[in-house]
């Protein structure tokens, strides 16, 4: 188990365990709801029928993290008498994970959340540390809260039913994990990425890195900076690219930002190069050629920027990454040039 403290009134804490079996024996006597989605639902629905508890389940993927399905979601909690006391049980990945939360927070103006994370994604990293957050006038997250889900209990057979191109998505946030800290580097290199025993050993370690940032910084103001390694390329390139799941951009966002890391910073280029080597495995394939054009003006509302520079958190050694600020025109001028070394 992890336990994270975030004040004396909020503690959180991450639990290895079978997950039917920890809700079977959990919720006895609770008031509880469960949120899930339609494709994890496919999958486990004798299970979850089995807890028999009112459920809500929205249509899988991002395009429905919104302001309707979040509605949906907090009316039927409300038209299942959801108490004050109840307990809202998110079983999915990251876009359950993220709504859920949110729907916690908002309803009876906080009642307690369980994240049963059901993805390599969502079982590394997004489960613990709080945000929440629906996409917003074709922004992602612009709408969310800190709330702390009082369980996260990791179960990795819930690995076995993923499509093998949403472990790549979990891969990652990993490779980004890797990235802040030299051990997970080491690890994550020695390991089989197509072995996924071999991967389901690194999610401890990977949730005990992203719990012990986030418990030194809850609110994102110092070193929780650092986990959004890679994301403001990565952003820019979900927004650009139909079809490019998180995960996916995030690997060519850290990517982009190992190579301006080379061109801006001083650095370890032989490293950045090993690190860029690990994102190609983790990728399965060459990146190609990503046109980031209707993505990258986006960057501009960052919400790391300052003084009008675009802010990226960008590897510069192993174990160690930098913040690296630039004018968007030459931010977007560096990232057309650096596609263009690709082709
Ligand atoms: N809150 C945070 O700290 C944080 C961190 C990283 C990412 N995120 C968010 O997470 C989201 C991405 O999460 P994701 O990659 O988990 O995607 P997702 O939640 O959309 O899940 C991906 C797909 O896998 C299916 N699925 C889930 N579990 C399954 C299982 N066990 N077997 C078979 N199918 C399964 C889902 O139905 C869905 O179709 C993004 O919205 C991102 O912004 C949040």
């Amino acid at each position: 188990m992890i336990g994270l403290h975030f004040s004396e009134h909020i503690q959180s804490a991450v639990l290895f365990t079978p997950a039917f079996a920890f809700l079977q024996e959990r919720l006895v006597g609770r008031n509880a709801f469960l949120f899930t989605d339609e494709g994890v639902l496919s999958h486990y629905r004798a299970q979850t029928d089995e807890l028999g508890l009112p459920c809500f389940a929205m249509p899988a993927g991002e395009a429905h993290k919104t302001q309707e399905t979040l509605f949906s979601l907090l009316g039927a909690m409300s038209a299942a008498s959801l108490g004050r006391d109840g307990v809202l049980v998110a079983l999915g990945g990251g876009v359950v994970g993220d709504v859920g939360g949110l729907a916690a927070a908002l309803y009876m103006r906080g009642i307690e959340l369980w994240q049963i994370p059901t993805t390599l994604l969502a079982q590394t990293d997004a489960s613990v540390g709080g945000k929440t957050a629906i996409d917003f006038c074709d922004v992602k997250n612009l709408i969310g809260v800190v709330k702390q889900p009082q369980y996260t209990v990791v179960d990795t057979a819930f690995l076995h039913t993923l499509p093998p191109r949403e472990i790549i998505c979990g891969l990652g946030e990993m490779v980004k994990h890797a990235g802040l800290d030299g051990t997970l580097f080491d690890a994550l290199r020695a390991c089989d990425l197509r072995d996924l025993a071999a991967i389901s050993r690194l999610i401890p370690a990977n949730l005990r890195l992203k719990a012990e940032i986030v418990q030194r910084d809850p609110h994102d103001k110092g070193v929780r900076r650092t986990l959004n390694l890679g994301h403001t390329t990565a952003h820019a390139a979900e927004l650009s690219v139909a079809g490019l799941s998180h995960g996916e951009a995030v690997l060519v966002g850290l990517w982009y930002e190992s190579k301006l890391a080379e061109r801006h910073m001083p650095c370890d280029v032989e490293y950045l190069e090993a690190f860029r080597a690990l994102v190609l495995r983790a990728l399965g394939h060459d990146l190609g050629s990503v046109d980031f054009s209707s993505g990258l003006p986006l960057s501009l509302r960052d919400k790391k920027n300052a003084d009008g520079l675009v802010t990226l958190v960008v590897p510069v050694r192993r174990g160690e990454t930098a913040e690296l600020r630039l004018p968007y025109a030459e931010y977007a001028r560096e990232i057309v040039a650096i596609g263009e070394e690709l082709r």
